[in-house]
């Protein structure tokens, strides 16, 4: 199947109500489960890799691992670069064929974060890609580094933000946090529902990970169309890493295990979202 921009999935989810998932990959063993599981429910999807990843997965291996396993899948498949800090970052995920990225300019102020981010809306315009951005600061962080406090998205600023700059897709930040919550999430519904109502863009929410199924309906009733999952990901692959060491497991073993652990997760989550609709 061709490689789809994210504009395209989210568009279909948004006609039909639902959301797109997007999964986090590491490494080929999750890239193979995530797309098992939506060609078994015959859907979409979206794989990404955010760019705090890229230490331990270099870009220019691992994006072309992406790209051609979405070229040899059976389902339409977005590669979508998730936080991307730099703008050279941004170049090389376009160059290698993805085809979305996101340029996360959320801590910058509120006219920087404009101007960077028009200037990779031309950029994709050039290879036919999607662009999503974040205003407002989702809590934790995406790897092991600082956490950032959130900071709830000004329905007007996105008003604003979305008209000046043409995104595709804009992450809000509405009391989600990326990683482990310490305790269950109240997400500002009616903050969700202010941003719907003015601005026309759709919706993201970033920090999927111990959010409940209810909640995630809850998002998605008030306007969510794609969400992130990372962290339920590398949790569930590096717990049967450690299954399989202690059960003394071989290579090939682990390496099956790795990708039913993440096909298990995503196919929750394609469930949850209703993402069989999306065919
Ligand atoms: P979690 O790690 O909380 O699932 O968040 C994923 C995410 O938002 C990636 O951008």
């Amino acid at each position: 199947m061709p490689i789809v921009t994210l504009k395209k999935l989210i568009d279909n989810a948004s006609e039909k109500k639902i959301a797109v998932g997007a999964f986090s990959v590491g490494n080929m063993e999750m890239i193979l489960g995530a797309i098992r599981a939506a060609e078994e429910f015959n859907t979409p999807i979206i794989i990404q890799i955010a760019e705090v990843r890229l230490p331990t997965s270099p870009l220019k291996i691992i994006g072309p691992m992406m790209v051609a396993a979405a070229k040899n899948s059976k389902v339409d498949v977005c590669v979508h670069l998730d936080h991307g800090l730099n703008y050279e970052t941004v170049e090389t995920a376009l160059e290698i064929g993805f085809s979305s990225v996101m340029l996360d300019g959320s801590l910058l102020p509120f006219e920087e974060n404009i101007e960077l981010t028009k200037k990779v809306v031309s950029k994709a315009k050039e290879y036919g890609a999607s662009v999503e951005a974040e205003l407002g600061v989702v809590g934790g962080n995406e790897g092991d580094g600082k956490a950032h406090s959130i900071k709830s998205t000004n329905p007007d600023d996105a008003k604003t933000f979305c008209e000046e700059t043409g995104i595709d897709a804009l992450a809000v930040a509405i009391g989600n946090a990326h990683g482990h919550y310490k305790v269950q999430p109240e997400l500002r519904l009616d903050v969700l529902n202010e941003i719907k109502s003015t601005c026309s863009t759709p919706l993201v929410l970033h920090g999927g990970t111990g959010i409940t199924p209810e909640i995630f309906q809850e998002c998605i009733k008030t306007g969510i169309r794609k969400v992130n999952i990372a962290t339920a990901s590398f949790d569930a692959v590096a717990k049967a890493s450690y299954e399989t060491a202690q059960s003394n497991g071989n290579y090939f073993t682990l390496s099956q295990n790795m990708a039913d652990a993440v096909y298990e997760n995503v196919k929750k989550h394609i469930k949850i979202f209703n993402m069989e609709n999306l065919k």
